[in-house]
């Protein structure tokens, strides 16, 4: 309460103040700041002091009620309730692994935004995020789960409160970006949580985006439009400003290219060599974000080998999904699709950064990437402006490596003799997609779909009624999709078809069966195409790059002849551990290419998994039956014997297996 009383004298006393405003604490006072200490409090009061020059704090005082809602203990503020769009900067230093934050728009002690810092695993950490402090009660508004440490030197940090956007960079590197109404004006402040040595100097609040002149990224950049002699670069900045882009084979850069005053920027190099690494940089003002990481690859030739990979339906949780790229990233792909539903509601402008571009950052700027657009991108003009793609962005035909890649926008019309349909159809009959070695279809909608959390939808019946008869009719290998937040694969009449919808939206449940498909995981996964004109090494993991599915595309040719003496066609060389409680490994060999199929019956002959299907070839292979993420349609799988069988054409080989919960 005595904080309350001396809060509200101080307010009276400070008259409105001008922007900017500055308070380098070289007076060696904090005169004009207000301390608050948040009761009930453990380890205090507060010791907020000017020494050496900056202002410390340096008691471990934090609030007990609610600690872990509120990670609070005390706090100073200063300024004005007026003050709305600024940049407010501070230079901040701690040894202690507790909170430090700072409070921007703040209408009262009680009534703010906050941006905290904490270190301390047993406390929660680490983590870095934007608050919303409603009369006391905590609502967090963005999240940074990256590890961090404190360094043993003064860092600058600075919130850009612009409207509703907030966003915090540390320096100069956006951290978190929210964007929210509740307060458009307000005081500064700075904050400690159970921090018993923190260290703030040189605050500055700024009005408007200050931080822009210094040439800060709001996003980006992005790889776009892989092509064999050129690369496009896409970045945002937080103000309309000129740009450039620097390129060479090794970071000395040899060229560079300017780009006109944007927000979005779109820059595309050209005269490149095919297949060769190219290490970039963005221009912004005087500074040149840049780095060993900033590199592309040009496009390799058609016949090379090249990777890829896949994932979808990552709108809404951007911690997921950045869980599951921090796991497609160490792929080292060359190549990235998404299936769509990149962002919840494509008309909201922040969630195109705050959902896609800032998660998937580290994949998206060594990666070009294409988009298959999806319902949730709400046929935003959002989308046309964040992303180079061909021909009209929504449906296009494009070679990366062995496979042609059709895109398809099932959210406008695809029905026969739309012009759509009719491009499709032209497009599937061409020579270029004919001749490919590879022929995939990506589109948002799936034909078949076995998980879906309300009852009622199984799949697009005018994708299966109208766009499956073209897909086997000109052979395309693989259908991919998304929409259902799951993992599911399956195969009709020679089209493989996969539903790749694991990539951070909350995952659907299997619901129905559909004898063309049989495999299905609710787990968020991405999918890993290793592909050459002969075959495609196909394989699904989930976030923490656990292999949950894999099969072959084509045949593998170089391999070894089948040796004579071998003592049958097919034949199961181990499975272990046997007894087994979670997982157990079916090792077998087999000495041709027919199909080979792997499936786990019941001891009544009823068939409970079928855990691989494909053509791996003459050789050593081996297939996983998890029984926790391999739930049989939706059920447990019990306790007991089961049978092991691996068929190799008309060949068969059967082990007992015995499952012990
Ligand atoms: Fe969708």
């Amino acid at each position: 309460m005595r904080f309350t009383i001396f809060a509200l004298l101080a307010v009276a006393m400070i008259a409105a103040q001008p922007l900017p405003f500055l308070d380098y604490f070289s007076d060696g006072d904090y005169d004009g700041w207000t301390v608050y200490d948040i009761a009930p409090y453990s380890s205090g009061p507060s010791n907020w002091a000017v020494a050496g020059g900056c202002l410390t704090q340096t008691t471990n005082i934090y609030t007990t009620e609610d600690e872990y809602d509120v990670y609070t203990g005390t706090q100073v503020m200063t300024g004005d309730t007026t003050w709305t769009d600024y940049t407010f900067n501070v230079e901040w230093k701690s040894t202690d692994d507790d909170g430090i934050g700072l409070i921007f728009r703040a209408r009262d002690e009680a009534n703010y935004y906050r941006y905290l810092c904490v270190e301390d695993a047993a406390n929660g950490g680490p983590f870095r995020r934007i608050d919303k402090c409603v009369a006391g009660t905590f609502t967090i508004l963005a999240l940074n789960i990256d590890d961090f440490t404190w360094p043993d030197y003064f860092v600058n940090v600075s919130v850009c409160c612009i409207g509703e956007s907030l966003k915090v960079f540390d320096s100069g590197t956006l951290i978190v970006a929210a964007s929210d109404p509740t307060y458009s004006h307000g005081k500064i402040g700075l904050t400690c949580y159970a921090d018993d040595d923190a260290n703030f100097d040189n605050v500055s609040v700024l009005p408007g985006a200050a931080i822009d002149t210094t040439g800060n990224l709001r996003a980006g950049p992005w790889l776009q439009m892989p092509e064999s002699d050129g690369m496009t670069i896409m970045w945002e900045t937080t103000t309309e400003s000129v740009g450039k882009v620097y390129w060479g084979a090794t970071m000395s850069f040899t060229d560079s290219v300017d780009s006109p005053a944007s927000f979005i920027h779109e820059v595309t190099i050209d005269g490149l060599l095919p297949d060769t690494r190219y290490y970039y940089g963005v221009g912004l003002g005087d500074s040149v974000v840049a780095g060993a990481d900033y590199y592309f690859d040009t496009k390799p030739p058609d016949d090379a080998p090249v990777r890829y990979v896949i994932w979808g339906d990552n709108r809404t949780d951007y911690v997921s999904h950045e869980h599951v790229v921090d796991a497609m990233i160490t792929r080292d792909a060359d190549l990235a699709i998404n299936v769509g539903d990149v962002v919840t509601n494509g008309g909201v402008y922040s969630q195109w950064v705050i959902e896609y571009l800032y998660p998937a950052r580290n994949l998206l700027k060594n990666t070009p990437s294409y988009i298959s657009i999806g319902n949730h991108e709400s046929d935003a003009s959002w989308f046309d402006d964040y992303f180079a793609q061909p021909d009209n962005e929504h449906w296009f035909a494009t070679r990366y490596g062995p496979a042609y890649l059709i895109f398809i926008d099932t959210n406008r019309l695809y029905l026969p003799l739309t012009e759509q349909y009719m491009w499709l159809y032209d497009e599937l009959g061409s020579t270029e997609a004919q001749a490919a070695p590879w022929l995939f279809v990506i589109h948002h909608h799936p034909p078949y779909s076995e998980g879906w959390d309300s009852p009622g939808y199984d799949g697009e019946p005018n994708v299966r009624d109208f766009l499956v008869p073209l897909y086997e009719l000109f052979d395309v290998d693989i259908v991919f999709a998304g929409h259902t937040h799951d993992y599911e694969r399956g195969e009709k009449d020679g089209v493989a078809h996969v539903i790749t919808g694991g990539g951070g939206a909350a995952l659907d449940h299997w619901l129905q069966d559909w004898s063309y498909m049989f495999v299905y995981y609710a787990v968020y996964h991405y999918i890993l195409l290793d592909m050459t004109e002969d075959y495609i090494i196909y394989r699904a993991y989930d976030w923490d790059n656990a292999l949950i599915d894999s099969t072959l595309f084509g045949t593998i040719v170089d391999v070894d002849e089948p040796k004579a003496g071998l003592p049958a066609d097919v034949r199961i060389t181990s499975t272990s551990p046997n007894p087994f409680n979670a997982a157990v490994r079916i090792d077998y060999e087999v000495t041709s290419f027919d199909p080979v199929t792997v499936t786990i019956h019941d001891i009544t002959g009823r068939q409970v998994a079928k855990i691989a299907e494909s053509s791996p070839g003459p050789g050593k292979h081996q297939a996983f039956w998890n029984v926790e993420r391999y739930a049989y349609r939706g059920e447990p799988v019990p306790s007991g014997v089961y049978m092991a069988t691996v068929k190799c054409g008309d060949k068969s080989d059967t082990r007992k297996i015995e499952l012990v919960k």
